[in-house]
């Protein structure tokens, strides 16, 4: 593995791909068989009902949970799942923006941006100072939170929804993630805010990079992304260009899955 630091960057076709990729949480069996590969410069929308296995997908994919069974490839190398972890995912460059609440709230943001990759100084000490100067520093050029009172000692659980995001894709952009991952980035913010995280999904492609955007609003997934994957109770029903399938259309492909499926009745 490399040591963290930024190596030239080898030709590889996949950033990452999932192979017959199965997730069990007891007898629950969240994901099964998921097939996907993901370029490197592909914006993959990931669409599908509450409870369909997304945000399970994600975490699989960073080392968040554990596959029971199946094969993962980062930069098509194989994967050794009994030994991948969110440390190594954030080894290889990938960034995860959570759905809501994951930034630890009682954490000053210097601390928050920093958290599972400290930086040390050669004595092995947390260089509090560096840290805190960074955070300040991303703040202000990346984020624009210039003079509304938030620096880099503000606690998280006095941000508000489109800060907390902010300082996640600015953490994204700070470690120069190869992928980036966005769970429902626009859940519960004000048009604004939601025009921001838009703008960075359209930054993240022209910078020659991959993301995974998780999505409940389909315009904005329909429009942003090169490819639409459809998630249906742990299983990919669907994976298309949204050039090949309207928005109509995959709205009502989308209230068809919810049917009761014919035959089963009665
Ligand atoms: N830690 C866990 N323990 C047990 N079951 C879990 C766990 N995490 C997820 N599940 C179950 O796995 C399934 C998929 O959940 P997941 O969170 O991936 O759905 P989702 O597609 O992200 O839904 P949403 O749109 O509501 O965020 C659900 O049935 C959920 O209850
Ligand atoms: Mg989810």
């Amino acid at each position: 593995m490399t040591s963290g630091q930024a190596l030239p960057q080898p030709a590889y076709t996949n950033i990452v791909r999932a192979e017959k990729l199965c997730v069990s949480f007891g007898p629950v069996q969240a994901l099964t068989d998921i097939d996907l590969a993901i370029g490197r410069n592909d914006i993959v929308g990931l669409i599908g009902d509450n409870g369909a296995g997304k945000s399970t997908l994600i975490k699989a994919l960073t080392g968040v949970v554990r596959p029971s069974s199946g094969r993962l490839y980062i930069r098509d190398q194989p994967v050794d799942l009994g030994r991948y972890s969110v440390r190594k995912a954030h080894a290889l460059r990938f960034e995860t923006v959570y759905q809501e609440k994951s930034l630890g709230e009682k954490q000053p943001l210097w601390r928050n941006f920093f958290a599972g990759r400290q930086i040390v100084n050669r004595f092995g000490f947390i260089n509090v100072r560096e840290q805190r100067r960074i955070a300040n520093e991303i703040l202000q050029s990346h984020l624009g939170f210039r003079g509304v009172g938030i620096d880099a000692d503000s606690t998280v659980s006095n941000l508000s929804g489109g800060e907390r995001q902010g300082i996640a894709i600015g953490r994204a952009m700070h470690f120069d993630a190869d992928l980036i991952i966005l769970d429902e980035p626009t859940t519960a913010l004000a048009i604004k805010e939601v025009q921001k995280v838009l703008d960075f999904v359209r930054w993240i492609k022209e910078s020659g990079r991959a993301a995974i955007y998780i999505e409940h609003n389909l315009a904005h997934v329909h429009a942003l992304a090169d490819r639409l994957v459809v998630l249906d109770r742990g299983r990919i029903a669907a994976s298309v260009r949204p050039a090949e399938l309207s928005l109509d259309a995959l709205t009502r492909f989308l209230i068809d899955l919810q049917q009761p499926k014919a035959g089963i009745a009665a």
